[in-house]
């Protein structure tokens, strides 16, 4: 879902009708973003210019919307998305120790992406399954009562796929 490649300003069709549907309306921009975080996974710059000069909008608040809504991301994801979780349940059962681990395991910092695009890591709020806690999820599966010593393991599964 996320495999699109930004090429200069060209824009899906699909996505071009939906910015013509959504241009005169209110809370347009975020219904906009929205899409296009859907179909690139991130807001790429080149398309956030785009949206400057086709909303008529300045750059600068598209930048605030982006980064006011945590929601929305400007880097590229990676093919995996490893989230853990850092709701309560799952802080007090060693939340926070699967986050450094896996930090140290992939070299990346937490809402960082891998150098070869595979893996990002993100924190994340309860994701309602606390009886499982620690939780974590990779590409949406999820992994209750992980111990750092499975962390290897679960990379592994995903790693190259
Ligand atoms: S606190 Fe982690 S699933 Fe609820």
């Amino acid at each position: 879902m996320f495999e699109k490649e930004v090429a200069g300003v060209e824009l899906s069709a699909e996505l071009n009708q939906f910015i013509s549907e959504w241009k005169e309306k209110p809370g347009n921009l975020i219904m906009i973003l929205h899409r296009v975080q859907e179909e690139y996974g991130y807001i790429p710059r080149e398309v956030a210019l785009e949206l400057s000069r086709m909303l008529d909008v300045p750059l600068a608040k598209i930048y605030g919307v982006i980064t006011f809504y945590h929601f929305f991301k400007l880097t590229k994801p990676g093919k995996n998305i490893i989230q853990v979780c850092m709701g309560t349940a799952c802080y007090l059962k060693g939340g926070g120790d699967l986050i450094s681990e896996l930090e140290r395991l992939l070299g990346l910092p937490v809402n960082g992406t891998t150098d070869d695009g595979e893996f990002s890591l993100e924190a994340v709020r309860c994701i309602g399954c606390c009886g499982l806690a620690p939780v974590m999820t990779v590409n949406g599966e999820v992994f209750g009562k992980i111990t750092t010593e499975q962390l290897p393991g679960v990379i592994s599964k995903f790693k190259g796929n």
